[in-house]
């Protein structure tokens, strides 16, 4: 039994996320968990709301709430809803948690300690009009890197490229819009990622197996121009971590704050001593997951993410933990993915085009969207939501394939045999073939899983679903039954074992309609197959079972036209 380490990017605390950025990290990771949990692993799956910097702060001010009672509130929201999605987290932390704050000014100091830091007086952009400072998000302008009018002082969104406010060409006060604006001197800490480029250069090397999106962001960035630059690490804001040196204050640096990005990955960490704290667990307990002299060295740790937020992964984050000199787990494995667009456009959370995560609840039940999303995830380029596909694979892979079959053979069964698995007959060669299919198909989706293949081990698992539909479609047992009773009885004894079967398989994409199947099967054996000849007995004859309610509705083309025309834009 391995154990492993599974970080989701924290979403920003500032309102309710999209199925773009659900699929974008969130989601595959708890489809990773889930996966290890059920094939025996010790997993530790860690996820917070990223509560700091400018966006929360703006958000805040939009809805005219303190900030922290802004976070406290949405972090709640996000809660209810990752658990809505079935998201299972061992710990959804916040960042703005005490734990965080002491181990964002612990690496500080110890990277001061080592010279991995330096004090800068540089220009910063200063609005007259707002009588502030504009770090980040509260500026915008166009990108210096690709022309993109709407980039943000921190980071281009449509290139990706990490920026500096004073970078942006024609910028704007994204509070006011202002353009009156001014360059005016302050001190900030700089973290010295040049000095580390050829210890990451070294280990971003070393990941030989990663994903060509992560390393090649990677790269981009570490050979960019003059290579790995350093980044300020403070920021002219209230709200966030204050500048401390451990647990010293920062001469210089009195009412700054770090830079979100520099206590956000930290929060990965944080959250695991949350976890600790929240299930009173000992401090070794959550330093055993983190630190290699603690135990940590046979951790296998994978982060999942959206490719805007690689670079921070790929770099900084690293260059944290190293010049921190002390002996953290550094992640094993980044699984990226590219952007899901909405209906021949980009999701936008100003205008509310496209489904958010509440919505999508409200008009209908989280496995639906989990199979679509993870089924068309974007890893190998974009890929595009349309209400028309998601009707066709919702009703045809759950509601025809799946849900059909289920419903067929327990009806089947309760007609002519009862509410229990149906004695007499032997396994012939059809039912040879099918296990050998099964046994085959099963291994494709145990690899395409473990190496965290999304797509793939969907289609995978669509293909063991579908043997299942031939086989009972071939088997006929409604026909069997009037000449030959006995075999009839086995292949319905084998259709209710592919039931549990597929509620174990299917667990990792549609918990909530295997939890459903394993019910109606009165069975908690959730055993990941070995064997398929033994895990197709494992309900025996006699056993009971009940007939479950409609596992998937089909959408009708009424209620996909009144959800396209719902969600193209200006959120209700
Ligand atoms: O891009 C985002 O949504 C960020 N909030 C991700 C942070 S991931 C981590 F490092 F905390
Ligand atoms: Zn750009």
């Amino acid at each position: 039994m391995a154990r492993h380490l599974i970080t989701s990017a924290l979403p920003y605390i500032n309102g309710i996320k999209h199925l773009g950025n659900l699929v974008g990290s969130q989601l595959p990771a708890d489809l990773y968990a889930r996966y290890l949990r059920g094939r025996g692993h010790e997993v530790m799956f860690i996820c917070a709301t990223d509560e700091h910097g400018t966006p929360a702060e703006l958000a805040a001010a939009k809805t005219g709430e303190p900030v922290a009672d802004y976070c406290a509130r949405m972090h709640g929201e996000q809660s209810a809803l990752a658990r809505g999605f079935g998201l299972s987290f061992d710990h959804y932390g916040r960042s703005s948690s005490d734990r965080n704050r002491v181990l964002t000014q612990h690496f500080a100091g110890k990277l001061a300690d080592r010279g991995y830091i330096r004090e800068v007086s540089e220009k910063q952009v200063y609005s007259i009009d707002d009588g502030r400072f504009l770090p980040d998000r509260y500026i915008e302008g166009t990108c210096p890197n690709c022309g993109y009018d709407k980039a943000r002082g921190d980071q281009c969104e449509n290139c990706t490229k990490q920026l500096d406010p004073t970078d942006l060409i024609d910028p704007r006060s994204a509070i006011s819009g202002s353009t009156n604006l001014e360059v005016r001197e302050t001190r900030h800490l700089y973290l010295r990622q040049s000095a580390l480029k050829d210890d990451i250069a070294t280990w971003i090397d070393s990941k030989t197996d990663w994903p060509i999106l992560t390393t090649s962001i990677a790269k981009k960035w570490l050979n960019d121009g003059d290579g790995l630059q350093d980044r300020g690490i403070t920021r002219d804001l209230n709200w966030g971590v204050p500048v401390k040196r451990g647990d010293q204050d920062w001469p210089g640096m009195e009412g700054k704050v770090f830079y979100v990005w520099f206590d956000a990955p930290i929060e990965y960490i944080a959250a695991t001593a949350e976890w600790a704290d929240a299930n009173d667990k000992a401090e070794a307990d959550w330093r055993g997951w983190w630190r290699t002299d603690e135990g940590a060295d046979d951790v296998t740790y994978t982060q999942f993410m959206g490719k805007d937020n690689v670079p921070f992964h790929t770099l900084s984050f690293p260059v944290t933990l190293i010049g921190s000199g002390e002996p953290w787990k550094m992640v094993d494995y980044i699984k990226s993915f590219n952007y899901l667009t909405y209906d021949g456009g980009q999701f936008s959370t100003s205008q509310g085009r496209g489904v958010f995560m509440d919505h999508a609840l409200e008009i209908l039940p989280a496995d639906y969207w989990r199979w679509w999303l993870l089924s068309h995830a974007p890893e190998s380029g974009d890929s595009e939501f349309t209400w028309e596909n998601f009707q066709q694979s919702v009703n045809k892979d759950l509601a025809d394939v799946l849900g059909n079959f289920v419903s067929r053979i327990t009806k089947f069964c309760r007609s002519k045999f009862g509410e229990a698995v149906p004695e007499g007959g032997a396994f012939g060669p059809d039912e040879d073939r099918l296990i050998d299919a099964l046994t085959t198909r099963v291994r494709a989706y145990e690899t395409s899983m473990n190496r965290m293949e999304v797509r793939r081990s969907a289609s995978e698992l669509r293909a063991i679903w579908v043997l299942g539909n031939e086989y009972l479609q071939a088997a006929a047992p409604w026909a069997t039954f009037k000449a030959d009773p006995e075999k009839a009885a086995m292949q319905v004894r084998l259709g209710l074992n592919l039931i549990r079967l597929y509620a174990v398989l299917s667990a990792p994409f549609i918990p909530f309609a295997s939890k459903a199947m394993l019910e109606a099967m009165q069975t908690d054996n959730a055993d990941w197959p070995g064997d398929l000849q033994k895990a197709l007995a494992a309900l025996p004859a006699g056993h009971a079972f009940t007939v479950p309610e409609v596992l998937f509705a089909k959408i009708t083309d009424d209620q996909r036209e009144e959800w396209a025309e719902r969600f193209k834009g200006e959120r209700q």
